[in-house]
């Protein structure tokens, strides 16, 4: 079966080079799309991608945080990331005397340089496809063992492709020795905020400096004041030279979470139901933090992060839907199923099980999908959590404290009054323990608002594990338990996943690998290192309205304003800006003498591509990926050349702000700029 499908896959390729750049391609495999690449103008080999002979980019592109990208930019382990990747370590290092988020952070040393507790990033060693070690009786756990086994800080996983028709191991250096270096103001690393979020034209410096360390000898090591920066095999070297439309752009990361193949059925399941609930929920939830936030700056502090990773998914959402209905994705689909099923009409079965599988699971996913966006938004059910867990007194009180710190109970009090209200109007699995608590209290809303009179454990002051022994909340978190039982079997990343749907997909995609020749097979992201390429390319935004692929500091002095928080630049970048001290990084685009910030490509890219390396033809680093563009939100489901754009943080602007901004020239030097 493996020789079968990679024949297919092989075949694929060749018929359909030079055509779309759509896919995500696993960087193993890039031979078969080389020849694509280079006649959209790469000039490196595949070998240069990947190798496991010699040093190759691989080695220089890491796995950030377990959910972000980034790149090694010099022989020292230094490393580029997103700021909203970091944003989690650079919030946790600061305090209100060291506001690193709010003013910036530029070490002038390696002994200034910030140990992150707990902060990981992993190098991946190899990759090999392990389907027929697994046919062959061996488990995921012994090859996974058997890998780990193989060298020091080895991490290993085994990830299924194509719904499970191929299986590969995957082995990582894991190093958790990771320090922050820099990073711009918020002002300039958050620059336009939720507002901007998923938008173009775009102004953002995405962007945060952190470097590995690793021992004696350039292994990985828990932190130690006496590790040493990490000699990685190779770093990207930096290009400055810029870019034009239709310049070849590659990028080199772990994109989460695409779903290219599932039916029409799950396709509407998205479109109609799901997001359309998600969406409405999180409006109610981001409304009642809104109101708060804009009461008092500490709880805009207190809230910020919450409501950004709120606001993310939603905002993505509807732009998603908008798309799928755009592009008419559920039509389409119906009529690719009915030409399978015509000119397959002995697997046409196939698709009669997965309508069947999707029916017999709506119920579950949905309930599922209800509870983590209603419930799972109450925060004070967690210290709960906290009380009964297994760590020690002190552990338990410093973990509450941790918590507490960024919670107002008012503002959990009308969460939580609002999610029960509408858990209880649309969830199918409500447990009798709940139910009975709604009925004591008259209903969802009456009981949320009696339990937040009655708990105890809503401050700091409240909160011992002997309290939360008899408290509501705890009673509260019990009649949570059964929910979650019942749910469990339906806890799946995607509605396709779900294992019940998921084993009619495996031989589906097979048939359609086998029957559909002219399309471009690539596996599904799934947090593997993928290669995606394309180019640099305005678009179409709507009629009669052309978005250039790049945008300059003059976008953003447009939009600056003292008053709007999130529009609020340093008064560095004021200076600079009034005596066009550009230095290096100055440029004439337009007729104007300027500095670019961010420029779009045609990449297809998902959620954990965030961070990725950006490259030209000549494998050097142009940017850093950090979003996609308001009409590309559909593409983890639909991508589509024409429309579907990626963001990236122009490197000249990374470089420009280290150096006009942060005073940071010495991490430019080495960097060999
Ligand atoms: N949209 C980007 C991504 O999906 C950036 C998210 C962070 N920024 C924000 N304003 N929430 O992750
Ligand atoms: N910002 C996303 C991330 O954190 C990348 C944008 C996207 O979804 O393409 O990975």
């Amino acid at each position: 079966m493996k020789r079968l499908l990679l024949i297919v896959l092989l075949l694929s390729a060749t018929t359909f080079s030079a055509v779309a750049d759509k896919g995500m391609w696993l960087p193993s495999l890039i031979s078969s799309r080389i020849k694509d690449m280079k006649s959209k103008g790469f000039k490196l080999s595949a070998e240069d991608i990947y190798s496991i002979n010699k040093a190759s980019l691989k080695d220089a592109v890491v796995l950030f945080d377990g959910g972000c990208t980034g790149e090694i930019v010099s022989e020292k382990g230094l490393l580029l990331t997103n700021h909203h990747c970091g944003y989690d370590a650079i919030q946790a290092l600061s305090t209100v005397e060291h506001d690193y988020l709010t003013y910036g952070f530029w070490a002038k040393s390696h002994a200034e340089e910030l140990p992150c507790p707990g902060l990981k990033v992993h190098i991946l060693v190899r990759m090999e496809e392990v389907t027929e070690r697994l046919a062959a009786g061996e488990s995921k756990e012994q090859i996974i063992a058997k890998a780990e086994a193989e060298g020091v800080g080895f991490r290993a996983s085994v990830e299924s492709m194509y719904y499970g028709n191929i299986a590969y191991l995957f082995i990582y250096r894991e190093f958790s020795d990771v320090r922050l270096v820099g990073t711009p103001p918020s002002a300039i690393g958050k620059f336009g905020a939720d507002n901007d979020n998923w938008i173009w034209p775009r102004h953002t410096g995405d962007f945060s400096v952190f470097r590995i360390y690793a021992n004696e000898q350039n292994e990985p090591a828990e932190y130690s004041a006496s590790n040493k920066p990490y000699k990685p095999a190779r770093h990207f070297k930096v290009s400055t030279k810029g870019v034009k439309e239709g310049d070849f752009t590659m990028i080199y990361g772990f994109p989460g979470n695409t779903q290219e193949y599932i039916t029409s059925d799950a396709v509407r399941y998205i479109s109609e139901l799901s997001d359309p609930t998600k969406i409405a929920l999180r409006t109610e939830r981001l409304d009642i933090i809104g109101r708060a936030q804009a009461t008092s700056a500490k709880i805009r502090l207190q809230y910020a992060a919450k409501h950004a990773n709120i606001a993310n998914a939603w905002k993505k959402w509807q732009g998603e839907v908008k798309g799928i209905n755009r592009l008419g994705t559920v039509a389409k689909k119906l009529a690719y199923e009915e030409r399978f099923r015509r000119e397959n009409p002995d697997k046409a079965y196939l698709l009669d099980s997965l309508a069947a599988a999707y029916e017999r699971n709506a119920e579950g996913y949905f309930n599922y999908e209800l509870y983590s966006e209603t419930i799972r938004g109450i925060e004070l059910q967690r210290v709960v959590n906290i009380a009964f867990s297994s760590a020690s007194e002190e552990a338990k009180m410093a973990a509450a404290e941790l918590f507490y710190k960024d919670f107002v109970l008012e503002v959990d009090r009308q969460l939580a009054v609002a999610m029960l209200t509408q858990y209880e109007a649309k969830g199918t699995f409500i447990s009798e323990e709940l139910k009975a608590l709604f009925a004591a209290h008259g209903g969802a809303k009456g009981y949320a608002e009696w339990l937040y009179d009655n708990t105890k454990l809503g401050s700091m002051e409240g909160f011992t594990v002997e309290a939360a022994k008899c408290d509501p909340m705890t009673e509260f978190v019990m009649a949570l338990q059964p929910i979650m039982q019942r749910i469990k079997p339906y806890t799946y990343r995607n509605f396709s996943n779900i294992p019940d749907i998921e084993r009619w997909f495996r031989p589906y995609v097979k048939a359609l690998m086998e029957w559909d020749k002219s399309r471009a097979f690539f596996p599904d992201a799934n947090l593997t290192l993928r290669v995606a390429y394309g180019k640099v390319a305005g678009y179409e935004y709507a009629d009669g309205e052309y978005h250039l692929p790049q945008t300059t500091l003059e976008g953003i002095m447009e939009k600056d304003n003292p008053e709007i928080y999130d529009y609020n630049i340093p008064q560095s970048l004021r200076d600079v800006y009034a005596t066009k001290d550009y230095g290096r990084w100055g440029v004439t685009m337009n007729g104007k003498y300027t500095v670019p910030v961010c420029f779009i490509a045609t990449n297809h890219t998902t959620g954990g591509n965030s961070g990725s390396p950006v490259i030209n033809g000549n494998g050097e680093l142009i940017g850093i990926n950090f979003d996609r563009t308001w009409l590309s939100t559909m593409s983890d489901i639909e991508f589509d050349e024409t429309l579907c754009r990626n963001i990236i943080c122009d490197i000249r602007y990374v470089l420009f702000v280290m150096d006009k901004v942060g005073g940071a020239g010495w991490l430019i030097d080495e960097m060999g700029i």
